[in-house]
């Protein structure tokens, strides 16, 4: 199986070293071998038809900044000039237009390539465009590190529930507002909860996405579009952050054995994002920063889930798991 990884930052890098550690597996499980014939970046990038060292890439990346000597204009002239069976693509979240993200991964599509992702903004903008296009290709996209990094649920959802009738999901998805909400719990005001998640590096210099709800309604509407079969963009997500919060709130919330966190919700009727209460010791008032999501289920009842939400290794796990779908699919 031959692979063209876009984006090689935190987790293009990570699954980069999964590719190279798991060699033994895909050998023994598949009796092939997976290779990277393609890496690029933001400006550069490197290909070989026999195929990369995984190491060398990750360590010239960090050695020089670029994953090759070549710049490009054209990102998809780099795609076409080598031949791959899958395009992974983990290049930045661009929630407004799709970015780079969108370009390559319908290119890869149109060209019958399969597709994984953990961008968040192709999905959340395009989603039944690009499965619609999958489909017309006979192409798989798939994408569980999209939503909740390691946890899984996509791919739980739509492979070992199948069948169940999915009433709703409810969820804990992002993990720099949880570590917010939760310090505020222990009394420190909003503004330094940010600043001690912006230090730690859970939250990012501009943290709007995160804090204004932004980044988890994208993951709600992944979760409508894929597991509910909806056709929703992000516009349609209610979305209230977690800025407006106040001492007072939380403390008023603890006098009664409450939490706040910052809940999506998912059913065929509701998609929203914003701050609920919670019981305290509920599985939905979880501290820190790990996602969660509860699944809501006719036959299983109740599903609950929980992992980390992000991270270099936790995300490429996710990328793991949609590739060894692929390989059995295709086996
Ligand atoms: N980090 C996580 O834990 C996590 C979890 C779930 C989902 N995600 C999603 O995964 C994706 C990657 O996240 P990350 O943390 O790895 O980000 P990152 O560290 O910022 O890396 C992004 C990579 O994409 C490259 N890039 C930027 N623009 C590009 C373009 N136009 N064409 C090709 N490559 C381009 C960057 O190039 P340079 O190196 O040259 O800057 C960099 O290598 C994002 O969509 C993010 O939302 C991340």
């Amino acid at each position: 199986m031959r692979l063209f990884i876009c984006g090689f930052g935190t987790v293009g890098q990570g699954f980069a070293e999964v590719v190279a550690s798991r060699k033994g597996f895909f050998e023994e499980r598949f009796g092939e071998d997976v290779t990277i014939v393609g890496a690029m970046d933001s400006r550069s990038y490197v290909t070989s038809q026999d195929g990369l060292d995984p190491m060398s890439i990750v360590i010239g990346k960090a050695e020089n900044g670029r994953v090759g000597p070549d710049g490009y204009d054209d990102p998809l002239a780099v795609l076409d000039s080598v031949d791959y069976d899958i395009l992974v693509e983990v290049s930045p979240t661009d929630v407004k237009t799709g970015g780079t993200g969108l370009i390559t991964i319908r290119h890869a599509l149109e060209c019958g390539k399969d597709v994984i992702t953990v961008n968040k903004g192709p999905l959340a903008l395009r989603f039944r465009e690009l499965m619609d296009l999958a489909e017309s290709k006979g192409c798989m996209l798939r994408f569980e590190g999209s939503v909740g990094g390691a946890m899984p649920i996509i791919n739980l959802c739509r492979e070992n529930l199948a069948g169940e009738n999915i009433r709703s999901i409810r969820g804990i998805f992002n993990g720099t507002c949880n570590f917010i909400l939760s310090k505020m719990d222990n009394g420190q005001p909003f503004e330094q909860a940010l600043k001690e998640a912006q230090q730690m590096g859970y939250a990012e210099t501009d943290p709007t996405n995160d804090i204004e709800g932004y980044d988890s309604a994208c993951k709600v509407v992944i979760l409508a579009n894929s597991v509910f079969g909806r056709d929703v963009t992000f516009d349609d997500v209610e979305i209230t952050g977690i800025t407006s919060i106040t001492e007072g709130a939380i403390a008023l919330a603890k006098s009664r054995n409450m939490v706040i966190r910052l809940i999506g919700e998912v059913s065929d009727t509701k998609l929203s994002v914003g701050p609920r209460l919670i019981p305290r010791g509920h599985a939905l008032g979880l501290s820190g920063t790990l996602n969660t999501a509860q699944i809501n289920t006719d036959l299983a009842g109740p599903v609950t889930v929980q992992g980390r939400g992000a991270g270099r290794m936790e995300t490429a796990s996710a990328i793991l798991s949609d590739l060894v779908a692929i390989m059995e699919a295709r086996r």
